[in-house]
């Protein structure tokens, strides 16, 4: 049985952003009407607040990436909503609370199952771009005490993977340097979480209109690649040698990022941007690099406690209402972004 409430106040159909079979271009997306869909057992129906965009999501529209060509795919990752409505069995959640989703199916603690999938808004995996969504009570986790909507839809994809590539593995602490390449999403939620640890961050970018944010963010040290061909160089000279490097360009920067490193320094892989690079050389050795696959259930409840804690918050560069879509993920192509784009719903 159903633990809806107010069934009849409840709209019957609501609206939801697709990408048919075949499409691939932010101008081919429909507005589709579908029925407000119900919790099945162990599922919950979410009231969705807002969406944060990644850079994976046109990588699905416009590229393939983790995309069925025969499946209608309603597109988007990251959530924050309030709990609808409870199926049968569910437990642990309350209709009114405040929930993120978790971007893997099922992949709670260790290494990522075979079963986790490539997040929601991918595969056979209908995202969240709609006023409202069903997921496994299993699939979603409270959002952080304090957050809005905007700021907790943020944490999902790009929250998590910073965390991952920052405090997993070889955690970075009070007084460690981390070189964080850009000014995007898990760049800008990388500077949160290490602010939160106390360490120094070492800023990498290609453009100098962000310097006076990057500094009043409390980041000394800015170097420039567009004038620092050999930057991973410069950053060593600059700072001895950088614990952690968040790279989000991708395979292309990996000799670089590890040139950027003290002996012991990781090099964490996220970028997907650039897949072609030249083999690893001597730089490599004292050193290590690890591919970042977003992350856990538990990495998720690691990042909430920290950042309950330190009270930092996700950069948004702008919201954009649902029916404005188009434009905001047109806007996730454009260069010299801060922070994330966010989607919000009316309710
Ligand atoms: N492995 C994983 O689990 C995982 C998870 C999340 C994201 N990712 C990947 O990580 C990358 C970043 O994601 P995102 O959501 O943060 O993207 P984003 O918001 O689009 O930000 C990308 C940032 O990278 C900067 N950038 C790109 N190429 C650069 C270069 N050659 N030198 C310096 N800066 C450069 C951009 O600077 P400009 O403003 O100058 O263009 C921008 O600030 C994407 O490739 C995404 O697919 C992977």
């Amino acid at each position: 049985m159903l633990n809806q409430t107010s069934p009849q106040t409840k709209p019957e159909t609501m609206q939801q952003w697709i990408a048919k079979s075949g499409v691939d271009s932010i101008a081919d997306l429909a507005l589709e009407a579908a029925p407000v869909p119900k919790p099945g057992p162990g599922e919950v129906r979410i009231r969705v607040k807002a969406v944060s965009l990644n850079a994976r999501d046109l990588m699905v529209l416009e590229h393939g990436f983790m995309r069925l060509p025969e499946v209608d795919l309603v597109l988007g990752s990251d959530v924050s909503g309030t709990v609808d409505a409870l199926g049968e069995g569910v437990a642990d959640w309350q209709v009114g609370d405040h929930v993120v989703n978790l971007h893997f199916n099922a992949w709670f603690d260790g290494a990522p199952p075979a079963s986790a999938g490539g997040g929601l808004g991918s595969l056979n995996e209908q995202g969240v771009l709609a006023e409202y969504i069903v997921l496994p009570a299993e699939r979603i986790a409270a959002a952080p005490n304090g957050y809005t909507h905007p700021e907790a839809a943020c944490l999902p994809c790009a929250g998590v993977t910073a965390w991952n590539a920052l405090m997993d593995k070889q955690p970075i602490g009070a007084g460690d340097k981390v070189l964080v390449i850009g000014t995007g999403g898990v760049a800008t939620s990388a500077v949160m979480i290490a602010r939160g640890a106390g360490a120094e961050v070492i800023q990498l970018v290609r453009r100098d209109d962000h310097n006076d944010r990057l500094h009043s963010r409390g980041i000394k040290t800015i170097i420039n690649s567009a004038t620092e061909a050999d930057w991973g160089k410069a950053v060593a000279e600059a700072t001895g040698g950088v614990d952690k490097v968040i790279n989000t360009i991708g395979f292309s920067a990996v000799n670089q990022a590890l040139a950027a490193c003290a002996y012991g320094g990781e090099v964490a892989v996220i970028g997907l941007r650039d897949q072609a690079g030249p083999a690893l050389g001597y730089e490599l050795f004292g050193k290590s690099v690890r591919g970042i696959m977003v992350g856990s259930a538990r990495m998720y409840a690691a990042l909430k406690e920290q950042l309950e804690a330190s009270g930092e918050k996700p950069v948004i560069e702008r919201t954009y209402p649902l029916s404005e879509t188009k434009a905001a993920l047109q806007a996730m192509k454009e260069s010299g972004r801060f922070g994330k784009i966010v989607i919000t719903t009316k309710a």
